[in-house]
């Protein structure tokens, strides 16, 4: 297909005028809501700002603890083009800055275990607490002091086992913002929570879109009318509390509907779980764009990592009980469900990139909002706190 999403520049590509109109809109009715403009979507100058204003000052989601159970393992990712590197030391968790003090080579990408961080280009070695400890042939380098050296830290938080990080040092504690998310957290049990598998994937529209999609169910009669509708038809949804940090979406099963139809994985519910709390998937927002779905027997956690205006890599992790990751035979169950969660994600990214061709328009305009998408409303909301 021809990429139409790089073809035409937005009509209106002054950040100041775009922050302009989403501040005119209406933020105290959702009855009278309507979608950001499409400029929102379409513009590289709105878009810097939103990396400013969003990703880099606010908390982003980094993945869970049961990725870096022993010492010496480490994952990697990037955000807003800081490579990153999170580790597992003798003295705990630390992330920090993958780019070598050298001449700024990541000095580790992917996941695995390690004594010590090589990097790649000429190297230089550091602990996994980000200390400098080698520096090959550095002899003559006068006033160079490697002991002096260390890779910057980024700040962090752990709430149930979720490492979050953020650029700033302003922003309050996203502990003390979840806070009412706790019992939440609790009944489903997120920090004891093993990683069954990661999937990354690219998304050919911008972030907003995908987080939009995630969160209503409004789309379902459409989209997913042979997949997901029969079992959890999008008029059945609701959208119940949000908080200054979070949104849901509540998703039933259908009346009279089968547990089987929620169980579909083979894997064991969550300890706890009654007949009726087994009967709904919730979809959860913790702003700007971690996405997290709330099964009985799995949780999956998306963050998106826009790369520009018009993508973005969808950085997923599914979590399962240890009980379910105990069973005999698990790595094929794992591998059975990143299989079938595709052709719902297939369908997603095409309806996706096609909207995005359309905001492109000169004619297109910001949409009206039904009840069923209030969440796009309340990204919407966020947003114009932000910017
Ligand atoms: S860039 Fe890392 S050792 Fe040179
Ligand atoms: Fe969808």
């Amino acid at each position: 297909m021809p990429d139409y999403s790089r073809r035409i520049d937005c009509a209106i590509d002054d950040s100041a005028t775009i922050v302009e109109k989403i501040k005119q809109q209406r933020s105290d009715d959702a009855a009278l809501s309507s979608t950001l403009p499409p400029e929102a979507y379409n513009s590289d100058a709105f878009f810097s700002h939103e990396m400013e204003k969003i990703y880099r000052g606010d908390w982003v989601f980094a993945g869970h603890i049961s990725q870096i159970p022993n010492v010496g393992d480490y994952f990697t990712l990037d955000i807003v083009n800081e490579p990153l590197v999170v580790t597992r030391g003798p003295d705990g968790v630390s992330v920090m800055s993958a780019v070598c003090l050298h001449r700024w080579a990541p000095i580790v990408t992917g996941s695995g275990n390690a004594k010590a961080l090589v990097c790649p280009f000429h190297n230089w070695t550091y602990d996994l607490g980000g200390n400098l400890i080698g520096t090959p042939y550095m002899n003559q380098a006068a006033e160079f002091d490697r002991k002096q050296c260390k890779l910057p830290r980024i700040r962090h938080e752990i709430f149930h086992g979720l490492i979050f990080i953020t650029f700033s040092d302003q922003v309050e504690s996203i502990a003390q913002r979840l806070k009412p998310l706790n019992a939440m957290f609790d009944k489903y049990q997120v920090a004891e929570l093993d990683t069954a598998y990661t999937l990354d994937y690219d998304c050919p529209f911008n972030w907003k879109m995908a987080v939009e999609t995630f969160m209503e169910c409004y789309h379902h009669s459409a989209v997913h009318r042979t997949t997901l509708e029969d079992s959890f038809p999008g008029r059945l949804s609701y959208i119940g509390e949000d908080g200054p940090g979070w949104t849901l979406c509540h998703q039933p099963l259908r009346k009279n509907g089968e547990l089987s139809e929620v169980l579909t994985e083979g894997l064991i519910p969550l300890s706890g779980f009654s007949e009726q709390d087994m009967r709904q998937i919730d979809l959860m927002l913790v702003y700007p764009s971690c996405l997290i779905g709330l099964n009985p027997d799995r949780l999956s956690i998306s963050q998106l990592l826009p790369i520009d205006k018009h993508m973005t890599v969808w950085h997923r992790l599914v979590l399962v009980s240890k009980d379910s990751s105990a069973q005999p035979g698990f790595a094929d169950t794992a591998a059975a469900m990143k299989a079938s969660s595709l052709s719902i994600i297939d369908e997603d990214l095409a309806i996706n990139a096609a909207q995005q061709r359309g905001s492109l328009s000169r004619l297109a305009a910001p949409g009206r909002l039904g009840h069923l998408e209030t969440t796009v409303w309340h990204l919407a909301n966020y947003i114009r706190t932000r910017i």
